[in-house]
C-alpha cells in the first residue's frame, strides 16, 4: 500500500452505507477521517466507533453551508488529502409522468451537489499542493437502462464531468477518481423491487474502494469485475443488440 499515517479525508455521505463503510476502513488504517451528510444523528452513531472519525453535518444542496464546512473541516484537519463525495439520493420515475420535482431533487443531489463542492475543495487542494478528489458514481451511469431515468442520467454526468476534470486537474497535483460499483446492500437498494445481479454486502465494496484509492493511481474503481466486464461489453455494442437486451429488462404488463 502506497499510504502514508496520519492522513486526512473528508466523506460526503458518510453517515450510512458504504461512505461510513469506507470511513471505518480508512481510520482503522490511522487515517483522520470527517463525514459530512443531512443526518446528524447517524454521523455521531458512525464517529462513536473511532476517535479518528468526526461528523460535520452538511446538506450539499446549501451552498452557503458547504463553504462553511469545508472551512472548519480545514481548520480542524489541516488538509484534505483524500475528498470522497458519495451523496445520493434514488427514486424509479414513471417515463410520460416525470415528476420535476423529484426529478430535479436527484439532480440536485447527486450531481449538482457535486458541483456546488467541487469549487471550494479544488481551490483548497490546489492551495495544499495537491490531494485525491473521487465521487461514487455507478457503473449504472455506463449507459441508460428502463427505469432507472433521472438516477442513470446523473450518474452518466458525472462520470463524464470526471473524465474532463482528471485531465484538467492533474497539472495542479490533483488526482480525479471515479468509483463505479454494482449493486451492494445499503439503504438506498433496500427498497429495489428488482433483481441485483451479483449484489454485494456493503463492507465488502467499501473494501474494494479504499483498496482502489490507496492501493493504485487509476481513474475508475470498479467492482464486482464479472458485472463490470458484462456492462462493459454490453456497452460496445451496436444499438440494435442494445437496445434488444434492455428490451427484456421492460417490467412485464
Ligand atoms: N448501493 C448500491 O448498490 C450502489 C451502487 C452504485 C453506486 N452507489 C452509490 O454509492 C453512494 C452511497 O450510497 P449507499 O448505497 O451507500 O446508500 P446510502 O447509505 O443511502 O448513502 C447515501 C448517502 O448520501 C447522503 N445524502 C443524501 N442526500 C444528501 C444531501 N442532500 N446532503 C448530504 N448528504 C446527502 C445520505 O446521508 P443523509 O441522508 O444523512 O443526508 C447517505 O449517507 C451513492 O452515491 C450511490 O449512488 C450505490
Amino acid at each position: 500500500m502506497s499510504e502514508a499515517p496520519s492522513r486526512t479525508a473528508w466523506i460526503i455521505g458518510g453517515g450510512s452505507g458504504i461512505g461510513a463503510a469506507m470511513a471505518r476502513l480508512l481510520a482503522s488504517r490511522g487515517w483522520r477521517v470527517a463525514i459530512s451528510g443531512r443526518r446528524a444523528d447517524r454521523l455521531a452513531e458512525v464517529a462513536s466507533g473511532s476517535r479518528l472519525i468526526a461528523p460535520y453535518p452538511l446538506d450539499v444542496t446549501d451552498a452557503i453551508a458547504v463553504q462553511a464546512v469545508l472551512q472548519q473541516v480545514v481548520a480542524d484537519l489541516g488538509r484534505i488529502d483524500l475528498y470522497v463525495f458519495g451523496a445520493a439520493t434514488w427514486q424509479p420515475l414513471t417515463v410520460g409522468d416525470y415528476d420535476f420535482a423529484k426529478f430535479q431533487r436527484l439532480v440536485d443531489t447527486n450531481l449538482m451537489g457535486f458541483v456546488r463542492m467541487a469549487n471550494p475543495v479544488v481551490a483548497q487542494m490546489t492551495h495544499q499542493g495537491g490531494g485525491q478528489l473521487a465521487v461514487i458514481a455507478s457503473v449504472a451511469g455506463y449507459f441508460g437502462l428502463p427505469r432507472a431515468a433521472a438516477y442513470n442520467a446523473t450518474k452518466g454526468a458525472l462520470i463524464n464531468l470526471l473524465q474532463t476534470m482528471r485531465t484538467e486537474l492533474e497539472p495542479r497535483g490533483i488526482r480525479v477518481r471515479m468509483i463505479a460499483p454494482g449493486f451492494f446492500k445499503s439503504e438506498l437498494t433496500a427498497k429495489n423491487d428488482f433483481p441485483m445481479p451479483f449484489l454485494m454486502e456493503t463492507e465488502a465494496a467499501a473494501q474494494r474502494a479504499v483498496d482502489g484509492l490507496l492501493g493504485s493511481t487509476r481513474f475508475e474503481i470498479a467492482f464486482p469485475r464479472r458485472l463490470v466486464w458484462l456492462l462493459k461489453l454490453m456497452r460496445m455494442l451496436p444499438y440494435p443488440l442494445f437496445f434488444a437486451i434492455t428490451r427484456m429488462m421492460m417490467p412485464k404488463r
